[in-house]
């Protein structure tokens, strides 16, 4: 079921497969200890062509932690795409040296085309304004922890929602685990794609679009919180515009709802309050604590089978 796989969107995968890999990174993560050898001479190599600190680290860390070992590629400026060597000849590098090669890049389609050229695997570590598989997988491991169930929540997600792809990816995987309603908090220009909404209308996933957090403060069982997209933007006034238009604080975590949880796929900039870290809400550093037995889990499950 899991050996050779690619990994290039949520929706490559089932109910099934999503809960079996969460049983998977969770007995990891409950033996305590952070050293294994079922990856033993097994390599795997990253490239990524956009910034990335927790995605590349954590992969390399998984893949270190499984016995195995790692080769980065480093800045564009360092490699052969200095000299003009087009992406296919690189990534075809990159499968005669590897066993597994995880992908970031700007454009979509990029992590399909290399799973297509490639001999072995290839995970989408992030791509474009629209998927970001592995980023929804822990997503969702985290809320399946902490609710024991993926079904029937209420969520609020907050902040980007047209440029951020840990938000459209997520969303892709509420065809699968159907939530109870899904409420999209941003400024009027950063709403949703219209193929994302059509996407969730098609699916019967309940949805309504909002530009305050207030009304749902008391509602929602996760709030999926990102940064505005700075990147994504072609005119820096437009950014300017809406920077900072949401921050969560102290005193939204007090109308929380009991149980509640506040997840944010991190980096943050301005749009989660420092002091909201030590309140029972926040869930984003076990979130991002739980992507390393995640991407362990799925790094042995594609690599051996088991
Ligand atoms: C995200 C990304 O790259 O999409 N980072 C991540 O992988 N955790 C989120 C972001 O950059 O805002």
């Amino acid at each position: 079921m899991w050996l050779n796989r690619d990994v290039i969107s949520v929706l490559d995968f089932s109910k099934e497969e999503l809960l079996d890999l969460f049983n998977k990174a969770k007995q990891i993560e409950s033996i305590r200890e952070n050293s294994f050898s079922n990856l033993k001479g097994k390599v795997l190599a990253t490239a990524f062509f956009e910034p990335s600190t927790r995605t590349r680290l954590s992969f390399q860390a998984a893949m270190l932690r499984l016995g195995g070992t790692t080769l980065d590629l480093g800045e564009p400026t360092v490699s052969s795409l200095a000299k003009g060597e087009n992406i296919s000849d690189t990534v075809r590098m990159l499968d005669y040296y590897s066993d597994v090669i995880v992908i970031r890049h700007k454009l979509e389609g990029v992590s399909r085309y290399a799973a297509e050229i490639c001999e072995h695997p290839v995970i989408n570590a992030g791509e474009g304004t629209k998927e970001h598989p592995t980023q929804t997988m822990i997503d969702l491991y985290e809320v399946w922890k902490t609710f024991k169930s993926l079904e029937n929540l209420t969520y609020a997600i907050v902040g980007d929602i047209k440029h951020a792809r840990t938000i459209s990816s997520l969303i892709l995987s509420f065809s699968i685990f159907k939530p109870k309603k899904v409420y999209l908090i941003s400024p009027l220009e950063l709403r949703a794609k219209e193929k994302i909404k059509s996407f969730m209308e098609s699916n019967g996933i309940l949805y309504e679009e909002l530009t305050t957090l207030s009304e749902v403060l008391e509602e929602a069982d996760v709030f999926y919180i990102t940064r505005i997209q700075k990147e994504r933007f072609s005119d820096p006034y437009e950014y300017e515009k809406v920077k900072g238009s949401y921050v969560i604080t102290l005193e939204h975590t007090k109308k929380m709802k009991e149980g509640a949880i506040i997840l944010h796929p991190l980096p943050r900039v301005d749009e989660l309050s420092p002091k909201v870290d030590s309140t029972k809400n926040a869930a984003y550093f076990s979130q991002a604590r739980g992507g390393l037995y995640l991407r362990m889990a799925l790094l042995r499950a594609i690599l051996t089978g088991d």
